[in-house]
C-alpha cells in the first residue's frame, strides 16, 4: 500500500528498536508528553535498564516540556509484536550497516502503511540502508545526540523521502523538546555530527601521538569554551566501541584519515574499557552508582 502521512498520532505508540545508550534516551524524550513508547531489545537486562532510566529521568525532564507528562514504556523482545500500530519507529541498534539494512527491510513489511521509519545511525545516510525497503518515501535519518542534555537532532532524507515527512517530524519533535535541523543534501554525519567527528578525530590523534592526555585536553576545552564537559568525557558517554564503529565508517569513505585514532580506541576496547557503560573508559566511573 502506498505511504500516506500518519494520522491519529496522539493515540498511537512510537517504537524504539534497541534500548541501549541512545534508545533509552530517545524513549525518554518521546514519552515526555504522556504517550506510549515501546522499547524493543533482545537482551532482557537492557530492556529493564531502559525502563528504569526513563522512570528515573522523567520527573526532571517533564518540568521543561510544555504539556509534559509521564508516559508509558512498554517492553518487547520481538519487534513484530511492537511495531504494528506505531506511527513512528526509530531504529537505535549498533552501527552495523548489514544489520540496519535487513532490519529496515523487515520494518517495512511489518509497520503500518502510514508509519515513518527513522534511523538514529550516527554515520550512515538512510539512503544506504533502504536496499530491502519497498517504501523508501517513509524512511529518513533522525539523529539524536544525548538528550535531554544535548537536545538538537539532525534530520536527513533518504533521497526518496516524502517531502512532508521531515517538516512534520521537526514540528512533532519540537513538542518533545528535541530540535531538528535538516541537512539539505546527503552528508555522512549530517550537519553537526560531521563537525563533531572532526573534533573527536583530532583529539584522539593528539593523544595517540603522545602530545597530551584526555584529561588535559578536556580541561583546556572546558576552560576555553566555558563548558562543563570535554570531548573525551562525551566519548566515554557515547561508548568507545560506538565511537570506533563511526570512525571506521568515515575511514571507509575517506581514505587517508589517520589510523592512530582506531589504534588508541582499540587499546581501551581490548581491556573492556568501553566508557561509562562498562565503568571505565578515558575516565574511571567505578565509584559512581
Ligand atoms: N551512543 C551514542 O551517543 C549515540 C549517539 C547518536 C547516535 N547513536 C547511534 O545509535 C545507534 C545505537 O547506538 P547505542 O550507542 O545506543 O548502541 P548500544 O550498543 O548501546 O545499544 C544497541 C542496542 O541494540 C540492541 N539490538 C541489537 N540488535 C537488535 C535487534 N535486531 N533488535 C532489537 N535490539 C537489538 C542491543 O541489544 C543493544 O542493547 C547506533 O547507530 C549509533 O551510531 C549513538
Amino acid at each position: 500500500m502506498a505511504f500516506t502521512m500518519p494520522t491519529n498520532i496522539e493515540s498511537r505508540p512510537v517504537t524504539v528498536i534497541g534500548g541501549g545508550t541512545l534508545g533509552r534516551k530517545i524513549a525518554l524524550m518521546l514519552s515526555n508528553r504522556g504517550g506510549t513508547v515501546r522499547v524493543v531489545d533482545k537482551i532482557p537486562e537492557v530492556r529493564e535498564a531502559a525502563k528504569a532510566y526513563v522512570d528515573e529521568m522523567t520527573p526532571t525532564v517533564i518540568k521543561s516540556i510544555d504539556g509534559g507528562k509521564a508516559g508509558t514504556i512498554e517492553l518487547f523482545d520481538d519487534m513484530a509484536d511492537a511495531v504494528p500500530g506505531s506511527w513512528l519507529v526509530v531504529e537505535a541498534v549498533p552501527e552495523k550497516k548489514d544489520l540496519k539494512v535487513s532490519l529496515f527491510g523487515e520494518l517495512d513489511k511489518i509497520a503500518d502503511a502510514d508509519a515513518i521509519l527513522a534511523t538514529n545511525s550516527s554515520s550512515y545516510a538512510s539512503e544506504e540502508i533502504i536496499g530491502e525497503v519497498e517504501h523508501p518515501e517513509r524512511v529518513c535519518n533522525v539523529h539524536f545526540y544525548q538528550p535531554p542534555e544535548l537536545p538538537a537532532a539532525d534530520l536527513m532524507s533518504c533521497g526518496q523521502t516524502d517531502e512532508q515527512v521531515l517538516p512534520f517530524l521537526k514540528e512533532e519533535l519540537a513538542k518533545h523538546g528535541v530540535y531538528g535541523f535538516v541537512a539539505a543534501k546527503k552528508s555522512t554525519g549530517f550537519i553537526f555530527n560531521r563537525i563533531w567527528a572532526a573534533i573527536k578525530r583530532e583529539c584522539l590523534s593528539v593523544v595517540a601521538d603522545g602530545v597530551s592526555t584526555p584529561q588535559d585536553i578536556d580541561q583546556m576545552w572546558m576552560i576555553n569554551f566555558g563548558m562543563s564537559w570535554g570531548p573525551f568525557q562525551l566519548m566515554d558517554k557515547v561508548g568507545l566501541d560506538v565511537v570506533r564503529d563511526i570512525e571506521l565508517h568515515y575511514m571507509d569513505e575517506r581514505p587517508g584519515l589517520p589510523t592512530n585514532t582506531i589504534e588508541l580506541l582499540d587499546e581501551y576496547i581490548a581491556r573492556g574499557d568501553l566508557g561509562k557503560k562498562s565503568g571505565k573508559g578515558f575516565y574511571d566511573y567505578s565509584q559512581e552508582s
